[in-house]
């Protein structure tokens, strides 16, 4: 068993986790990664000339290179290090803002991002009397993109935007969205969270300036992600966060700062957890990402398949090609006891605006229950939500 806590039992249940949106649960291969950096490596990297310094140096900066693979960057100066993706998005919103963003000016975002590729828009726009567009969606949960190709005009400065939605499960049109904004000479940062552990990522075909996403939603552990960024844009932006290892030259007068990728990696990075995410890679490419995409649409026609025949089910987002998550209702049921009610049947799902509240806005509704998966949910775990749903619909009514 490559994940030892899905063995857990949950009241009395064998655990059926179906938060994996949320997180997932980590295989043996990283837990073994975290621990035996702890066992045999721990030391600060880039800093000391002691053997054990070296080590954790030249593994930390292998994964970089592992990285720079797995997402086929240009080259590993694009690849930062981040505690996740709303570090990877505040970092490009707050110094892109700094350098471009100027009153009146606009950023593009979708009425389907997360807070975390809202708010750190919002904060860059707010300093400087600026202001969002949004594309709006269609009641399946699909971008219109004939009114996004409306939004753009002289102060156009970014399109902001998620690959997939982790409310929806909608795969958004990426190499289309950013043809369009490149049109314009407008760059493109793409929310990956909820894509990178679901399919194949190559941020050279998407186009994309920018590429965020977090270890913990990739089997990695939590405290690690990525802000990839082109390395002609990113030469073009301020620091981010001042202090050790970003800089070249510091006098009270006068600092210098770092080459790429170093220069927005300020202080002691998380070495155990960045090996963490080399393992979770690893572990990834061992199954092939192509197989994991094809068992995850697999399990997607199936579960919409089998849940459409709860009674009083609805479902939020039925885009086609979804990916990754089920967001639904029961009748009148509020998510909140609908999941409770799961829970007490072994089963994790997450329930409420799953920080989303535009999407919610949107529907009129106050949050959805979610299921979503991983390369180990099994149909076994769709039949066990199914029965469960099945079961506490009449103490529902
Ligand atoms: N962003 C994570 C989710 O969708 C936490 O659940």
């Amino acid at each position: 068993m490559d994940f030892p806590i899905l063995d857990t039992q949950v009241y009395g249940h064998q655990l059926v986790y179906l938060d994996n949106a949320a997180t997932t649960q980590k295989p043996q291969q990283v837990i073994d990664a975290l621990s035996s950096y702890y066992l045999t490596l721990n030391s600060n990297i880039h800093r000391g000339t002691h053997h054990l310094a070296t080590l954790a140096t030249e593994r930390y900066e292998a994964v970089r290179q592992q990285v720079q693979q797995f997402i086929h960057a240009a080259n590993t100066k694009e690849i930062v290090f981040t505690r996740g993706t709303t570090e990877s998005i505040n970092l490009v919103a707050a110094t892109f803002g700094r350098q471009f963003i100027r009153k009146d000016d606009e950023v593009i975002v979708s009425g389907m991002e997360h807070h975390s590729n809202i708010v750190p828009w919002q904060l860059a726009c707010e300093q400087v009397g600026a202001r969002l567009r949004v594309i709006p969606f269609s009641d399946e949960g699909v971008l219109d993109m004939e009114v996004y190709q409306t939004l753009f005009n002289s102060h156009t400065r970014m399109v902001a935007v998620n690959h997939v939605s982790n409310t929806l499960g909608t795969v958004n049109p990426i190499q289309e969205i950013v043809r369009i904004a490149h049109s314009h000479q407008v760059p493109v940062l793409i929310d990956g969270a909820q894509a990178v552990a679901h399919m194949p990522v190559d941020v050279q075909e998407l186009g994309c300036d920018f590429y965020c996403f977090s270890g913990h939603k990739m089997y990695a552990p939590m405290g690690v992600g990525v802000m990839y960024g082109r390395e002609e844009l990113l030469n073009q932006l301020p620091p981010y966060q001042g202090g050790g290892e970003m800089i070249k030259d510091v006098t009270f007068e006068k600092t210098t700062y770092n080459e790429l990728p170093y220069k927005f990696e300020a202080g002691t990075p998380s070495v155990g957890d960045v090996l963490g995410l080399g393992a979770a890679i690893d572990y990834m490419q061992s199954q092939g990402m192509e197989v994991i995409a094809h068992h995850e649409a697999q399990l997607m026609d199936y579960a919409m398949q089998k849940l459409s025949s709860v009674p009083n089910i609805r479902f939020i987002g039925t885009a086609p090609g979804k990916v990754g998550v089920i967001s639904f209702l029961l009748g009148n049921a509020h998510p909140y006891d609908v999941g409770t009610l799961l829970d007490k049947l072994g089963i994790a799902v997450r329930t409420g605006h799953h920080c989303t509240q535009p999407i919610m806005d949107r529907y009129g509704i106050p949050g959805t229950v979610r299921a979503s998966f991983a390369s180990y949910t099994t149909f076994a775990d769709i039949d066990a939500l199914y029965n469960a749903l099945l079961r506490i619909a009449p103490m529902l009514d």
